[in-house]
């Protein structure tokens, strides 16, 4: 074969694969991302052998030693394995028989690719996931530092994207950071499932070495193996859940960045986009874009469609591994760069980016009828039962928009004629900052159950 690096298969095959179906197998091109762990799972094998006299202890010594030097060769940019390597596993044997000799073609004994891959993305992931779980728990931080400051700052509430009752914007802001919970829990879920060893499942169905899986996975600080091989090499559950919980979380900062962008919007005017986290327009002079909230939301879909794919990709797999599987590296390693940009992005812009115009949100909860359920209340709480007390109050608000006044705006007269309950308190009972502090039942916008709210926050992270 002259020149051409030595084929990867053995030696019944006689020609080497069609250039463009060589470049069309391989995965070297994105699975390079899972080199450390690559050589953190070989080496962690290396010692299993050497401990289980399957190879000698030397022998293990000097494959682990090899590793150890890819690892540096890797991290300084010496080592950069091209396309004919074929995918990362195949790359570091090669060279790991280049620094080592002989005994570096005894490292993949007892083992399949099938297994090694499997071993990878759980380690890759398992990393992953710690460092967004970080991410959520400063994006957590970022929303209670912003909500401590905003207990008593009223904000449109919303159903049906119609007025409906005004709320603390802390309260309004702590909803993320609930989100941001969950999204934490299920991660840790997922990382216990995520942190069981396929390695030694072998190719599918095990090996006739005298092999020792725990070992193995306890070096790796694997929980548990996995205990039947077939099922160990090709399933991909953690990675679909994985993919499920980013959905999660993406669907959440979606959410966010959608309001953000009405809030920053003329018609809304809730927040000012602050120079740093806003784009301007290349036509139209006088405009500040949403950027960093549409990207977000944008990007959502993607992540979203990873998770789709993943589940498509599986669902007609017969057991065990078969090279569709090969698929789940791109959709995995996306999704994560994804989230990780997201979550960035959005910390930034909460943190620094927005300042939450005070004067326009006091105006806004002044002039409208959100605190209409707040005279059925009141009607309610004199004993008038709560139907009847809702028809007379809609009944006002019918009057009052024929009139252009507000409900605050009636007269006592006027109110009397509603139902002469009513008296003088009913100014004070419908007050904007009255109907929010008054909503005091445990969870609701009642600025005494915020406050609790916050100190709960506070000590859950
Ligand atoms: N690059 C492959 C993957 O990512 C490694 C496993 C290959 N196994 C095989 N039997 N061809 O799935």
């Amino acid at each position: 074969m002259g020149n051409q690096p030595p084929s990867t298969w053995s030696d019944r095959f006689e020609s080497p694969l069609h250039p463009a179906i060589a470049r069309f197998n391989a995965s070297i091109g994105f699975d390079i991302e899972l080199i450390e762990y690559d050589l953190t799972g070989s080496m962690a094998h290396a010692k299993m052998l050497g401990h289980q006299g399957i190879i000698s202890a030397s022998e293990a010594e000097q494959l682990v030693t090899g590793l150890e030097q890819i690892r540096q060769e890797y991290r300084t940019g010496y080592f950069q394995p091209g396309i004919d390597a074929e995918d990362v596993h195949f790359a570091v044997e090669r060279r790991l028989t280049e620094i080592v000799g002989d005994v570096g073609k005894k490292l993949h004994t007892a083992r399949s690719r099938n297994d090694q891959v499997g071993t990878d993305t759980r380690l890759y992931l398992r990393s992953q996931i710690q460092d967004i779980s970080q991410q959520l728990q400063q994006w957590q931080q970022v929303l209670l530092d912003i909500a401590s400051h905003h207990v008593e700052t009223l904000i449109p509430g919303y159903t049906h994207l119609q007025r409906a009752q005004p709320v603390s914007l802390a309260h309004h802001l702590m909803a993320y950071f609930q989100m941001a919970q969950r999204d934490k829990q299920r991660l840790q879920e997922v990382y216990a499932r995520t942190n069981i060893s396929p390695l030694g499942c072998g190719a599918l169905a095990g090996t006739t070495f005298r092999i020792d899986r725990h070992y193995s996975a306890e070096l790796l600080g694997f929980q548990d193996v996995y205990a039947n091989s077939l099922d160990g090499v090709s399933d991909r559950d953690f990675a679909i859940e994985f993919l499920c919980s980013a959905s999660l979380i993406l669907m959440h900062l979606s959410r966010l960045s959608e309001e953000v962008i009405l809030w920053a919007s003329e018609e809304f005017g809730f927040v000012k986009l602050k120079d740093s986290c806003a784009t301007g327009s290349s036509i139209m002079p006088q405009k500040k874009n949403p950027d960093v909230p549409e990207l977000v939301r944008g990007k959502t879909g993607r992540v979203f469609g990873h998770l789709q794919g993943m589940l498509v990709m599986m669902k007609g797999l017969p057991l065990a591994y078969n090279k569709d599987l090969q698929e789940d590296k791109e959709a995995l390693f996306d999704a994560v760069k994804t989230v990780k940009a997201c979550l960035e992005a959005m910390t930034i812009l909460l943190q620094e980016g927005l300042e939450f115009n005070q004067p326009r949100l006091a105006a806004a909860v002044a002039s409208d009828f959100s605190n209409a359920t707040d005279v059925a209340d009141y009607l309610a709480a004199k004993g008038v039962p709560f139907r009847e007390a809702y028809n007379l109050v809609g009944k006002a608000v019918k009057t009052s928009i024929a009139a252009n006044k507000l409900l605050k705006d009636l007269t006592i007269q006027e109110w009397q004629e509603i139902h002469p309950a009513i008296s003088d308190d009913i100014y004070q009972a419908i007050a904007p900052q009255q109907v929010v502090s008054a909503r005091n039942s445990f969870g609701g916008t009642g600025f005494e159950q915020v406050r609790l709210a916050l100190e709960n926050a506070r000590s859950q992270i």
